[in-house]
């Protein structure tokens, strides 16, 4: 029969338990200490559908984007609606606080999940891809743009990322935004030619995202050109100045002027981390502020910040370990037994929920069983058979200490024991 395989730039997230450095392990720990994280910070969570509308996505990301103009997962429903794998995670926030009629209370969200984007897939990018995301809604400029950068700086030590670089930069409102794109398009339009395709089409339709161009010819044209910190104001240029004495101390942080995010909605500050590790795409985070997204989605005036953890990109740069819960394979050697002898695991599990008690499910000798235990690396066997039910009795082999003697425990032992366990 012909095989089924997942779909091109899908991953499936297998964790294993011999292998701690598997991506499916890295991603599971990496949610487990964002999640610490952002409640470290007063966070709530919200969790929106991952089908949406795709005017959702027109009118936010927009129509100039390469996430809407080329990357939707988009197809007609049952009833013809056209519905959408949501691509991101910011419109759906923004769309859920206008449907409750919550946009003009302040808040601060975080959420996690998979995203869509039918991208090209290459390291580093796939087609279904998780984010973890925090948007601060209600505040204008100031002290969330410092909460956000505090944000990033925790994530790097929290999860000791090696040599993180983060690039911060500031578009003005919408018209600076407006007066550098006429200025940058005069600057381009006579060049046009000596621009490859790519940027050609970006010069009609999303002149910002040139700026941060993979082509060489068009970074040395643009050598020359505008540049945005000529046109923002000067709070702008001083927000970005103390941000930067803020927290230099904490990570590597620098003013990139070339930034500009691939998405519509970005006005005022914009920020990315990136590291050398992770190859061409480099990007593990990014965000910004997006002060105009409510209202441009039919709701009040909120001014608003966020951003958006790539999964996949962050896990692979962390260093930060699992807090080690030691780990006891229960083996059962006896399937006349398996009542009581499950009995006295669940009994066990109780007493110390900071270790971890593995039954072995599967039939075996014992000597299969303790080998599985060693390659599961599990700290200890506990091993039940006839003879030690009827005696009331467990036999605890630690697995780590080499020559180690196995040990015959009463169960009033073995309750004394596990607690002691760390
Ligand atoms: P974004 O820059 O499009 O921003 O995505 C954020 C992060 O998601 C990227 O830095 C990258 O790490 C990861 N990412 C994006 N596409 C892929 C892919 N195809 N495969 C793997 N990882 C990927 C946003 O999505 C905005 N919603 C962020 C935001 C929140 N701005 C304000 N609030």
């Amino acid at each position: 029969m012909e095989k089924i395989n997942s779909l091109t730039g899908m991953l499936d997230l297998i964790s294993s338990k011999s292998e701690k450095s598997e991506l499916a392990n890295k991603i599971f720990l990496t949610e487990k200490y964002l999640k610490n994280i952002f409640q470290n910070y007063g966070m709530s969570e919200i969790r929106t559908p991952a089908l949406e509308d795709t005017n959702l996505f027109k009118r936010s990301v927009g129509d100039a984007s390469d996430i809407v103009n080329k990357e939707l997962y988009s197809f007609n429903d049952k009833n013809d609606k056209n519905i959408v794998l949501r691509p991101e995670g910011t419109a759906g926030v923004i769309r859920a606080i206008i449907q409750k009629k919550i946009d003009l209370e302040a808040h601060k969200f975080w959420y996690m999940g998979p995203m869509w984007r039918y991208e090209r897939p290459q390291k580093g990018r796939y087609r279904q891809f998780y984010q973890a995301g925090v948007e601060i809604l209600g505040h204008h400029e100031g002290l969330p743009e410092f909460e956000m950068i505090s944000l990033v700086c925790s994530i790097n030590q929290y999860l000791q990322i090696e040599k993180p670089l983060v690039k911060i930069n500031h578009l003005g409102d919408n018209k600076i935004k407006e007066l550098y794109c006429e200025d940058l398009v005069k600057y381009l339009s006579p060049l046009k030619s000596k621009l490859d395709e790519k940027d050609q089409n970006r010069l009609k339709k999303n002149p910002l995202r040139i700026l941060d161009s993979k082509s060489e010819t068009t970074q040395n044209i643009l050598k020359d050109a505008p540049k945005i910190n000529n046109y923002i104001s000067n709070s702008s240029k001083a927000l970005l100045d103390e941000i930067i004495k803020t927290f230099s101390s904490e990570c590597s942080i620098q003013i990139d002027s070339s930034l500009v995010r691939g998405l519509d909605y970005y006005t005022g500050f914009v920020f990315e981390a990136v590291s050398d590790d992770l190859g061409a795409q480099n990007a593990y985070l990014g965000g910004g502020r997006y002060d105009n997204l409510c209202s441009q989605l039919g709701g009040k005036n909120l001014p608003a910040i966020g951003m958006a953890i790539g999964l996949e990109r962050l896990s692979t740069l962390v260093n930060a370990e699992e807090a080690s819960n030691k780990l006891l394979s229960f083996i059962i050697l006896s399937e006349k037994i398996n009542p009581k002898a499950y009995k006295i695991a669940h009994d066990l599990r109780l007493l110390n929920e900071n270790v971890k008690i593995d039954i072995q499910l599967s039939e075996g000798s014992l000597k299969s069983k303790l080998r599985r235990a060693s390659k599961d690396n599990a700290d200890y066997a506990l091993i039940l058979g006839d003879q030690e039910l009827e005696s009331e009795t467990v036999i605890v082999k630690s697995l780590k200490e080499s020559n180690s003697e196995q040990k015959s425990m009463t169960i009033d032992e073995l309750n004394g024991f596990i607690p002691t366990i760390s």
